[in-house]
């Protein structure tokens, strides 16, 4: 059942934005007019979508980086972790990263569910 989301013009091109509809966190997206709509929580450890990037009709999520299709929620990469500085990881903290990283291998990657998006009159429906 289609259930009205957003007007066009709340999302620029290149953008993301998260709406809860019937209780289902999604992400409508806006690649150059063409919108997709994806679930917000990552297939990797559920990072919200939306708080990472929008590259054409790919979307990186914000934590690990997994690379996702938003048209089709294939997922395109594996995790590419960073430390998050440009700093190398004090040594320290080396035998942590080297348990987290060991620890990750074992955390699987989902597609995402995707949803099929109707656009007319410049609102954006959902088939929810
Ligand atoms: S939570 Fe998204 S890549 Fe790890």
């Amino acid at each position: 059942m289609f259930k009205d989301v957003a007007k066009t013009d709340e999302i620029l091109p290149g953008g993301m934005k998260a709406y809860e509809v019937e209780g289902i966190e999604i992400v409508l997206c806006n690649d150059n007019g063409k919108f997709y709509a994806f679930e917000r929580r990552c297939g990797h450890m559920n990072a919200p979508l939306d708080m990472g990037t929008l590259n054409g009709y790919i979307v990186t999520c914000p934590l690990h980086s997994v690379q996702f299709d938003a048209a089709t929620g294939k997922a395109l990469s594996g995790i590419m972790p960073s430390y998050g500085g440009e700093e190398p990881v004090p040594k320290s903290m080396v035998g942590t990263f080297a348990w987290l990283a060991s620890l990750m291998e074992h955390v699987k990657i989902h597609d995402l569910r995707t949803y099929v998006v109707r656009v007319q009159d410049g609102v954006i429906s959902v088939d929810i």
